[in-house]
C-alpha cells in the first residue's frame, strides 16, 4: 500500500507533523548517528539532517517507492530499503533512533540504540494516528528492554515519547 501512495504521501501531512518530535529532541545532546525507522518520504530524516549538520542521518523504509521519494529530494540524509523488524545494522549503531507514525519493533529498537542513546517515538495526530501506541505501553516495553529517563511531549495534535538506553 505504501508503495502505491508514495508519490502523494506528503499531501497527507500537516505543517505541524514534526512539532512534538522536535520538542522531544530539545535538550538531547547532539547525536553523531541518527536512524529514522519507517521514514516514508524521509520528512523526519531530512529535517534532522538540517537540524544536526554534523550527524550522519539514515532513513529506512520497507517500501522501495517511499525510499525513492526520500532520495529524490536530495540532501545529506541517506536512505535504504529495510525491514524495521530485522534492521541491517550492528548492535548499538545509533545514538538517536526516531519513529514518526511507524510501528515500533521494540527488540530491534533496543538492539540498534547505543548505550546512553535516545529513542524518540512520535505520532503526528496523537491518539488519532492509525497505529498509535500509548505512552504507558511505550514505557512498559522500553523499560523491559533497559530504557529509562522517560518523558512525554505534546504539540497538539502531535505527541512524542522519549527514552534513554541504559
Ligand atoms: C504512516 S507511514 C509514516 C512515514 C513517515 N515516518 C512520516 O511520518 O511521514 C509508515 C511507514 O512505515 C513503513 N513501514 C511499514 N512497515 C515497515 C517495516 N516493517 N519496516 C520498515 N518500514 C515499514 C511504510 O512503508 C510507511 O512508509
Amino acid at each position: 500500500m505504501f508503495d502505491r501512495i508514495a508519490p502523494t504521501w506528503e499531501t497527507r501531512l500537516r505543517p505541524e507533523h514534526l512539532d512534538a518530535l522536535m520538542l522531544a529532541l530539545d535538550g538531547v545532546p547532539d547525536p553523531a548517528r541518527v536512524l529514522d525507522v519507517g521514514t516514508g518520504t524521509g520528512v523526519a530524516a531530512h529535517a534532522l539532517a538540517r537540524r544536526l549538520p554534523l550527524a550522519e542521518v539514515t532513513g529506512v523504509d520497507l517500501a522501495p517507492a517511499m525510499v525513492a521519494e526520500a532520495e529524490r529530494k536530495g540532501g545529506r540524509a541517506r536512505f535504504q530499503v529495510a525491514d524495521a523488524s530485522a534492521l541491517p545494522f550492528a548492535d548499538g549503531s545509533f545514538d538517536l533512533v526516531v519513529l514518526v507514525n511507524a510501528i515500533p519493533f521494540f527488540d530491534e529498537l533496543a538492539r540498534v540504540t547505543a548505550p546512553g542513546g535516545t529513542v524518540a517515538i512520535s505520532f503526528s495526530r496523537g491518539a488519532e494516528t492509525p497505529i498509535f501506541v500509548s505512552d504507558d505501553r511505550l514505557q512498559r516495553e522500553l523499560a523491559r528492554r533497559g530504557f529509562s529517563d522517560f518523558a512525554a511531549f505534546a504539540a497538539p495534535p502531535a505527541t512524542a515519547f522519549r527514552a534513554r538506553s541504559g
